[in-house]
């Protein structure tokens, strides 16, 4: 880290826990907490590295839901279902409100499997956890966005600190995996090892790009929902980009606001010189080479 970056990582109120950083909204408290959250039987859990569509699924599964009639919340009620957040604009810690939520539960968490509950990281039952993946490049730019915005919009003199996390520093920072919530590798690997268990389903980002009505239907099936095409098609609809847009501007929380951005798949070549591409082609290669896994970029 350049001593600028450093010196902006001391200002921000930030935290680290086993090895990883978070911001403040994440207490330490709540990532204690977690080993002890008690799953129920009909759970379902979202998890992902932060921005790589978590909300995008969210709400195909808050409209699937709907759709089969098992539960009528809607996805703003459900969007601050973040296990291991307490949210500044919430008064209440989010593993506690779940607690008292109705079922069937979504559940999102950002939490590697070693971190999160035993009920999410080794599932029972009739737990069902969707894995969301983004190629890391896109994630990177998007984690970017949403760190300006959360400076600007959250922090103490935010608009002054945000002047200085220039995308090449934040660039750096991801590669070397001393972001937010860690390695990006890390932990998309530590999900992907549960890939064989009947519990997982695991999304790309640019998959469902390239065929939402597809993406939707292989959630109703993983879900057990019973839902005709018409229905599947529907649901598509209302989840494209667009529509989303709309719903993520009427929030009446400001964090909602900014969920969505461009929407879209390569949006890292207006941000990436060649000496930042080739470092992550290179990490890319490092980590994922012989694990199965991999991403499209375009
Ligand atoms: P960008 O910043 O690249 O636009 P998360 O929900 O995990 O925070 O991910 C946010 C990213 O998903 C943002 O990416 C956002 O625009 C994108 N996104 C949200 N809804 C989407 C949709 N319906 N279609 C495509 N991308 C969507």
């Amino acid at each position: 880290m350049d001593f600028v970056t450093r010196s902006l990582a001391w200002l921000l109120p930030m935290h680290e826990y086993k090895n990883i950083v978070y911001p403040y909204f994440i207490t330490r408290e709540n990532l204690e907490a977690m080993p002890n959250f008690q799953m129920r039987d009909d759970d379902i859990v979202i998890a992902s590295y932060p921005k790589t569509g978590t909300n995008w699924v969210l709400e195909i599964i808050t409209k699937i839901l709907q759709a089969a009639g098992k539960s009528e919340a809607t996805s703003e009620e459900r969007a601050f279902a973040k296990l291991e957040f307490h949210h500044p604009e919430l008064p209440q810690t989010t593993h506690l409100m779940l607690e008292d939520s109705p079922s069937p539960r979504v559940i999102l968490t950002h939490l590697c499997p070693d971190l999160a509950p035993p009920g999410i990281a080794n599932p029972e039952g009739n737990v069902k956890v969707i894995v969301v993946m983004r190629n890391p490049k896109d994630a990177a730019v998007s984690n970017y966005h949403f760190g300006l915005n959360i400076m600007r919009n959250y922090f103490y003199f935010g608009h002054i600190l945000a002047y200085f996390l220039t995308w090449d520093r934040f660039c750096n920072v991801f590669l070397s995996g001393e972001a937010v919530f860690g390695n990006f590798y890390n932990h998309v690997l530590s999900w992907w090892q549960k890939r064989h268990d009947p519990h997982f389903l695991f999304l790309k980002y640019e998959d469902m790009q390239k065929n939402l009505t597809d993406a939707v239907k292989t959630v109703a099936e993983f879900l057990e929902m019973d839902l005709d095409d018409a229905t599947v098609k529907h649901i598509a609809k209302d989840c494209t980009f667009h529509n989303m847009k709309k719903v993520f501007e009427n929030s009446d929380f400001k964090h909602r606001t900014f969920m969505a951005r461009k929407g879209m798949v390569g949006d890292w070549t207006n941000y990436f010189s060649p000496e930042q591409s080739q470092a992550f082609d290179a990490m890319y290669r490092e980590k994922l080479e012989g694990t199965g896994l991999e991403f499209e970029f375009e």
